[in-house]
């Protein structure tokens, strides 16, 4: 069963490092990062548990009144069940109530399913950095994305 999602504890850092290696292989954040985030005041980071298994994370990075996705996943064999969408929601939910106006993200051109779930939840694609990202032949797009639900002055 499916729970809300938690804010990331320190507790949860051993099952996440090896969820982000399977979601990210050859790419995992540093341990250092999550155990950052769990002990961040104001914390931006929050999981996911179905039963026991930790199955999906979200880590943002939160300055004044914005905030930037900088990782979302949610483990292969549970994916499109909507968790990668209530972690979504939930972060944002959180991260207004915290006073974020403005959220924004950049993801791989490649990355069509998080592409996908972004303009689901109703992000809007706001630009493009050419040859962004390391790929497997030479360089890849970064595709940015934002989504404001507050007055930006
Ligand atoms: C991106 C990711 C988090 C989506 O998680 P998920 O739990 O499968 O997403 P959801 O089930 O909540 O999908 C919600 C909506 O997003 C869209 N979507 C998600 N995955 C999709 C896919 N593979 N193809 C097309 N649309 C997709 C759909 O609109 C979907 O709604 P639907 O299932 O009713 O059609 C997941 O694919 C993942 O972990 N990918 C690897 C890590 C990654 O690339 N993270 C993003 C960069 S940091």
């Amino acid at each position: 069963m499916t729970a809300e999602p938690n804010l990331l504890a320190e507790g949860d850092i051993e099952a996440l490092i090896k969820l982000d290696e399977r979601c990210f292989p050859g790419e995992p954040f540093a341990s250092s990062w999550w155990l950052k985030a769990a002990q961040q005041r104001g914390a931006n980071a929050w999981v996911l548990q179905q039963g026991a298994e930790l199955v999906g994370y979200a880590l943002f990075s939160r300055v004044l009144d914005e905030a930037e996705l900088l990782r979302i996943a949610v483990a292969p064999e549970a994916r499109r069940q909507g968790l990668g969408a209530l972690l979504l929601q939930h972060a944002e939910q959180a991260l207004l109530a915290a006073g974020t106006v403005q959220l924004y993200l950049e993801v791989r051109a490649s990355n069509t399913p998080a592409q996908a779930l972004y303009q689901a939840q109703g992000w809007q694609l706001s630009g493009r950095r050419a040859d962004y990202y390391p790929a497997e032949t030479g360089r890849e797009d970064a595709l940015l994305f934002s989504l404001c639900r507050g007055s930006v002055d």
